[in-house]
């Protein structure tokens, strides 16, 4: 598990002169499920954006896939694809459940594969919603939409933005279930941001902290539990303010 989907190099971001995220070193391994932890504001859903490719860096720069690249140069559709992200307000069409599964497939001219459709939401305890009108969900009903959406690309990384901010128990566990399936059975990249350090325990191979846009530590789930390095990372964990 050691190859490197993606490296990250001096990877700055600012907003208004505002640095964001300051990322001098940091390598996502192929296959891996990589746990993103960190205070509200510390640049985690900036990350995943970055590495979505849906905004340019400020400086420095992503590889990915062996292609570097740098702020300002265009991504290959292809290299995007590859790529794919559920946010933590997604937007849905006002279509049904089904149409919103299946559309992104059908933008990007791949087979409907509608058997495979209905299985996705079977597993996500979304069958029964199946012709349900999307904008008629609950806010735990539509997150998870939007991670079936996901799933039928196929993507080769999916990142994953507290995907069960807003889901009940019982459904927290179908998601892990299913993000774990998906990274044992194909070996999908999962980067996934969480505020949930149970959920970082129970899924990542690897967690990183991120404060202030810096990644203070990253260890093995195992080690960064057990026996965080960094002080602040202890406090973190311990439910304290850190800055
Ligand atoms: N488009 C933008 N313009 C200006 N500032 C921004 C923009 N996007 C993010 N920021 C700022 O960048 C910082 C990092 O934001 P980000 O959304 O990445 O944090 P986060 O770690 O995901 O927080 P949360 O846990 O609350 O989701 C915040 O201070 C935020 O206000
Ligand atoms: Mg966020």
């Amino acid at each position: 598990m050691s190859e490197a989907i993606f490296r990250l190099r001096n990877l700055r971001k600012e907003y208004q002169q505002r640095v964001v995220l300051d990322i001098s070193h940091l390598d996502i391994y192929r296959g891996e499920i990589l746990v993103v932890v960190g205070p509200n504001g510390s640049g985690k859903s900036t990350l995943l954006r970055l590495l979505n490719f849906l905004e340019p860096a400020t400086s420095g720069e992503i590889e990915f896939m062996g292609h570097s690249i740098l702020p300002g140069t265009p991504v290959s559709l292809h290299l995007r694809r590859q790529v794919t992200m559920v946010f933590q307000q997604p937007a849905l069409l006002n279509r049904s459940v089904l149409t919103n599964v299946a559309y992104g497939r059908k933008v990007r001219g791949m087979p409907a594969q509608n058997g495979a459709m209905t299985r996705l939401l079977d597993r996500l305890g979304l069958a029964a919603l199946a012709g349900n009108h999307a904008p008629t969900l609950s806010g735990g009903e539509r997150q998870r939409v939007a991670l079936a959406r996901a799933l039928a690309f196929q993507p080769a990384v999916l990142l994953l933005d507290e995907p069960t901010a807003n889901l009940d128990p019982y459904n927290v566990s179908l998601i892990e279930g299913l993000i774990r399936d998906l990274n044992r059975e194909q070996g999908t990249t999962i980067v996934l941001v969480t505020h949930n350090v149970f959920q970082a325990r129970r899924l990542g191979h690897r967690v990183a902290f991120l404060l202030n846009g810096q990644v203070v530590e990253i260890a093995p789930a195992e080690q960064f539990f057990s026996a965080p390095q960094d002080a602040r990372t202890r406090a973190f964990l311990n439910g304290e303010l850190v800055w």
